[in-house]
């Protein structure tokens, strides 16, 4: 069941009528739904282990709130992290270390001896040299790290140029025929032991292509592995339905990867957006409707720096009004059926001054007046993550719905916020 529904021309979050948090703790917001989450954590974990058993390991960097790591921790979840901060806000929120990948190309020395500290499951590590400073670190800790090898399988995913990650010409992974060489070398490291493979393809991936192909040449990297190998990690990268896109099934990226179930290792998956994209979303208030000559402008109390997505890759972000005699076409998402009578094409903007602080142009929407509240959708992932105080502007609150209930997991940001440290 949706999360986000419109009752009677209004928009509730579960049980809530987000109207009601707005006018509680302002414009913007970010209004997250328990259940949209747990859901998807739940679905995704089923589907998989369906086909081959696997641990899930959320994307923290997709959403990192504390509060909202502790409920995948409680509901079981591992934990990809790419930085000390990340490791941090997990350990934080209770998460278990051996259910930790470690993944990022440039860890630091002080990253790594925190992670062996807390004997993170694995170090996917994503050069030779990476390796070697980890065995030496891990000596001297007295310890011996797990390492995954991440390749670069060379697979082109057909992700915006800046989020895809698997091709040869990009800065992650080792290559792969270079990773298979490799593994003799790790062999003779008295601190680190080789116990996983890592290949994530890119973000978002809307077919299962990419997939079974990564599979394949996994399956070929496998054979050159020694048995200490124990997992197979094949990153993230799920699709979301923001618009008008069919991402698959759980179970149809699950079925891709099924012919690793012969290799007898554990999978890892690590995904993010898929989990928590369309479990919120950014209320924002109109501070003026402005037009100019033809054009139509919402000019809204929401900024770039608070949803950065739009501005740095031209994402599609579904708005609506909040409250609205005409409810949005088909069902939340849906642009199946032909819009409505009595829209118009607007342009809805922030207020940071910058040209390309826009979420939306030429979009067709309900008509509104100032103070009238819109939503952002699907902007659980790298939302709030992304965002800054560009303008220095203090960051939204973040608010969880759980039935109907709610309570602010972060406050809104204050002046005095803006200076600490400085
Ligand atoms: N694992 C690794 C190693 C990754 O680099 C990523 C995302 C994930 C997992 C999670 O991918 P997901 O399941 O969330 O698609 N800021 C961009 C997305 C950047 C993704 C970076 N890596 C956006 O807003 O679309």
């Amino acid at each position: 069941m949706d999360a986000f529904t419109y009752r009677d021309g209004e928009l509730f979050c579960e049980a809530v009528a987000v109207e009601k948090i707005a006018r509680e703790f302002g414009a913007p917001a970010y209004v997250y739904s328990e259940r949209a989450l747990l859901e998807r954590y739940r679905a995704v974990a089923a589907a998989f282990n369906r086909y081959l058993p696997t641990t899930v390991c959320y994307s923290v960097k997709s959403c990192s709130n504390v509060n909202i790591l502790r409920l995948l921790a409680e509901a079981g979840s591992g934990f990809d992290i790419v930085s000390g901060g990340e490791l941090f806000r997990v350990l934080q929120a209770g998460g278990d270390p051996r259910k930790i990948v470690f993944a990022g190309v440039a860890k630091t020395a002080d990253e790594i001896r925190f992670a062996l500290d807390r004997d993170v499951l694995l170090f996917n590590c994503e050069s030779e040299a990476e390796v070697l400073t980890i065995n030496d670190l891990a000596a001297a800790a007295g310890k011996t790290a797990g390492v995954a090898l991440r390749v670069n399988p060379d697979i082109d995913a057909h992700t915006h140029a800046k989020t895809t990650t698997a091709k040869k010409e990009n800065k992650f992974g080792i290559e792969f025929e270079r990773a298979k060489k490799f593994i003799a070398a790790i062999a003779a490291l008295k601190n680190v032991v080789l116990r996983g493979v890592d290949a994530h393809l890119g973000s978002p991936i809307n077919t299962v292509a990419p997939y079974a192909l990564a599979a394949e040449k996994l399956l070929d990297f496998l054979r050159a592995a020694p048995d200490t190998l124990t997992h197979i990690d094949i990153g993230g990268g799920f699709g979301l339905r923001y618009h008008d896109e069919e991402p698959p099934e759980f179970a149809a990226y699950a079925q891709a990867l099924s012919p690793l179930a012969a290799a007898g290792k554990r999978l890892i998956i690590e995904p993010g957006r898929s989990l928590i994209g369309n479990a919120a979303v950014l209320l924002t208030e109109i501070q003026y409707v402005k037009t100019n000559g033809e054009k139509t402008f919402y000019l809204t109390s929401t900024g770039m720096n608070d949803l950065i997505r739009p501005a740095l890759y031209d994402a599609y972000h579904f708005i609506w009004n909040v409250k609205t005699a005409l409810p949005p076409p088909s069902r939340l998402f849906g642009n199946d059926l032909a819009p409505p009578a009595g829209l118009s094409p607007v342009d809805v903007t922030g207020p940071v001054c910058e040209s390309s602080d826009v979420f939306a142009k030429d979009r067709l929407l309900p008509p509104a007046r100032r103070g009238d509240l819109l939503a952002i959708f699907s902007a659980g992932a790298y939302g709030f993550s992304m965002s800054s105080n560009y303008n220095s502007r203090p960051r939204p609150p973040e608010i969880l719905v759980s039935g109907n209930r709610y309570r602010v997991i972060r406050r809104r940001e204050t002046y005095e916020d803006l200076l600490r440290g400085e």
